[in-house]
């Protein structure tokens, strides 16, 4: 296949975008990913073209490379107790927006005998600046962080993360921790940092924090990223405004 992929007869000619192009996009991104979104890149696009019309902030790249601002905090934070949602402290907030999407998953956990515990969840800048600078004080800037985020730079700044039960790595063995692994995405919810991949997040595995991305953005992550968010919100950040741009005016 070569050419202007939106020249060709298709059932949906959305894009106005060449498949040279679009091999220059995914070029970064592990031959095993690549390779299926160029064998069926008219199907991709379909599937993608939701996501471009997406919140900014449910799909924008925040890791050590894109930090947040200062100034950036969300507008809608909420304390999740207020609403019965199961927390480690009264004072968790998250956005209002996705709190039907709590309550929904919370219910439908405990619907299989799982509490969910909302650990540690919106996170402003200067407290995450007091909180890497706590890590680095008890296990040395190297260490601290390979798990923690410098200011800015954590997603819990956007009120759309969480860290759920114990924080530590026996979360995984937990029921908490399997039905998160096996259900989280059916709410929108996606697994940051999973295991094996600190080269490609910036982090060590953590089986406990999730961001919410959205139903649309976890399928498209499974089925296209290899289920790995940062190659999701990696080529987000580089093509969205692109792929916008070229889109068919219907
Ligand atoms: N533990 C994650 C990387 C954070 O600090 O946001
Ligand atoms: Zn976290």
């Amino acid at each position: 296949m070569s050419g202007a992929l939106w020249a060709q007869s298709a059932p949906d000619p959305t894009f106005r975008i060449s498949l040279g192009q679009l091999t220059a996009w995914v070029a970064d991104l592990p031959p095993s990913i690549a390779g299926p979104i160029l064998a069926h890149p008219r199907e991709f696009l379909e599937d993608y073209k939701p996501l471009l019309s997406l919140p900014w902030d449910q799909m924008v790249l925040v890791d050590k490379g894109h930090a947040l601002p200062e100034t950036y905090a969300p507008r809608d934070l909420v304390r999740l107790s207020r609403y019965g949602l199961y927390t480690s402290r009264p004072t968790e907030e998250m956005r209002k927006e996705i709190v039907p999407v709590l309550l929904e998953m919370s219910r439908s956990a405990r619907k299989d005998g799982v509490r969910l515990k909302f650990s540690s969840c919106y996170r402003s800048w200067a407290y995450q600046r007091y909180l890497f600078q706590h890590y680095v004080n008890e296990d040395g800037l190297a260490t601290a962080e390979r798990y923690s985020a410098r200011p800015g730079q954590s997603q819990h700044q956007l009120g759309l993360a969480a860290d759920f039960g114990s924080i530590t790595p026996e979360f995984a063995k937990t029921a908490e921790g399997k039905w998160m692994d096996a259900h989280a995405e059916e709410f929108g919810f996606s697994l940051s940092y999973p295991q094996g991949l600190e080269s490609v997040t910036g982090y060590m595995w953590e089986p406990w924090h999730f961001r919410y991305i959205g139903k649309e953005a976890c399928q498209v992550q499974k089925k296209w990223f290899g289920d790995i968010q940062q190659y999701l919100l990696v080529f987000n950040n580089e093509h969205a405004k692109e792929l916008k741009a070229s889109l068919l005016k219907p």
